[in-house]
Formats: structure tokens, sequence, C-alpha cells
């Protein structure tokens, strides 16, 4: 099982070395990506001095900042193309714990995509201020709702997906950037007949730096679920009454 890490970074200068020190650590046996996009604060630099020193550490510089949706299509496309058979998405923030990702590679065995998350036994939020805490119960309630995915943590980031789950997919299809990625990616896997398994994880409030989501993020994210969700019903409709 060759297993690529992909982790974005925007800015994260300061959080990228100890994560990526955890995650060599806790799973050497991972290969890495680290998406940059062009961060101000020489990130990207950081990280190609580390590649250098590391052959399993990769670096891929885009040009202007484009969301975390557009960095993780263009790792995944980049890990298909290199033959891995395992996607994972981590957070460089620190948000994301490395020594829990054994439990979403073992999960992995039996799933085609596997979701850290804060809301099943087990699963925690740590530091996490009460309106992001509100904003994730939401985001995460109103697409179980209106899109009928019976998950705990739609929107969450660290994740392991099988590259045949990825491959299924029509990437140039994937407009969203920020929460809406999330939630798109586990719909898209879910419309595909795909099985998606959740394992708790403990989710950590950021220690520096600053967080990317914005309000265009959360209206983003909004408006493309009520659209999925009408579109689906739209479609089932149409097919009941044999249209
Ligand atoms: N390359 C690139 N480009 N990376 C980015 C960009 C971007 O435009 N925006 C954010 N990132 C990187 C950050 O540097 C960080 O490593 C990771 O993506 C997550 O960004 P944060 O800004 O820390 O996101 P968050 O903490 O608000 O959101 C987390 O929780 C959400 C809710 O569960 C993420 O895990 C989201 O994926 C998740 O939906
Ligand atoms: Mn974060």
């Amino acid at each position: 099982m060759r297993v690529l890490t992909i982790i974005p970074t925007y800015n994260e200068a300061e959080s990228l070395p100890g994560t990526l020190q955890r995650l060599r650590a806790a799973v050497p046996e991972s290969d890495v990506l680290v998406v940059d996009d062009n961060s101000p604060d020489g990130t990207g630099v950081w990280a190609d001095a580390q590649a250098s020193k590391d052959d399993q550490v990769f670096v891929m510089h885009r040009q202007v900042k484009d969301g975390l949706g557009g960095a993780y299509i263009a790792g995944f496309r980049w890990g298909l193309q290199h033959d891995y058979n395992v996607l994972v998405e981590m957070d460089a923030d620190g948000s994301h714990q490395p020594e829990q990702l054994p439990r979403l590679l073992e999960a992995i065995d039996e799933a085609d995509l596997v979701i850290g998350s804060r809301r099943v036994p087990g699963g925690k939020m740590v530091n996490w201020p009460w309106y992001r805490k509100l904003l994730s119960v939401g985001g995460s309630l109103y697409p179980q709702i209106l899109l009928g995915l019976r998950l705990t943590d739609i929107t969450a980031g660290f994740r392991a997906y099988r590259a045949t789950t990825i491959e299924a997919m029509d990437l140039d299809a994937v407009q969203s950037k920020g929460y809406g990625f999330q939630v798109d990616m586990t719909f898209r896997t879910a419309q595909l007949g795909k099985r998606i398994v959740e394992v708790p994880i403990t989710f950590t409030e950021r220690e520096f730096g600053e967080s990317k989501m914005s309000g265009n993020i959360i209206s983003e994210a909004l408006v493309n679920v009520t659209k999925w969700g009408l579109a689906a019903r739209a479609d089932k409709l149409r097919a009941r009454l044999g249209r």
C-alpha cells in the first residue's frame, strides 16, 4: 500500500515544521506532498529545503492562492500520476494529529473513504471557540439533512481516500474551495456508491497563524449544499415520475 499525505499550505511557516516532523515520525511509510500557494511567509521555501534532505517529501508550488479545494485537487492528480494507492488529506496547522493517522489507514482496508470525525464516540474538539463549534455542527447537520448522508462530520478535513475513489470522479467538476470542498467530495463519494467510514479523532485548534476560512467560504458551502440537495431531490422525483 503506497500512501501519500497531502498537506496544503498558505502561510504555515510556524506550524509546518512541527507537523511534518511528527508525521514523518508517526507514519514513516507515508510520502508527503506539500502544496504551497506561494506563501508570503516562506513556507514553500522551507518545504523545498526539507524536500532536498528527505526523499519522501515533495513540494508542489502554485503561483496564486486558490483555496484548499484547488490545492487538494492538484495534489490528488499528482498522487494518481505517481501511482499511490491511498491519498490522505491533513492540515498543516496542528489541528490534525499525525499520531492518529494510523487509525485512518487501518480503516481504509475496509473502506473507500475514511473520515476522521470529531463527533463519533471517542472524537474530540480541543480549544475550539463556541462559534466555530456552532458553525461546525450546523455546517455538518445541514448537508446531512439536505444530502441525506448518515455521517457525523461531513466538513472534516482529516481523511484518507483510496486512489480508486478519486479516480472514479470527474475532478474538473469539483469547483468548491473551502468547507464546501469537503462536503462536495463526500457527496460525490457517496453517489458513486463507495463505502464511507468515520473514525474518532481529536481536533485541536491551531497554535500559530490564522484560519483561512471566511464568510465567503461559508456562504459558498451553504449555497452549494442547497443546490446539490435540491438537484438530487429533483432527480429522485423525476425517476419516480418516470421522466
Ligand atoms: N495551498 C493552499 N491554498 N492551502 C490552503 C489554502 C489555500 O488557499 N487555504 C487554506 N490552506 C491550508 C492551510 O494552510 C491549512 O494547512 C489547511 O489548508 C486548513 O486551513 P485552515 O485555514 O487552518 O482551515 P480551518 O481550520 O478553518 O478548517 C479545517 O476544518 C474545517 C472544518 O472541519 C480544515 O480541516 C477544513 O478542511 C475543514 O473543512
Ligand atoms: Mn485550521
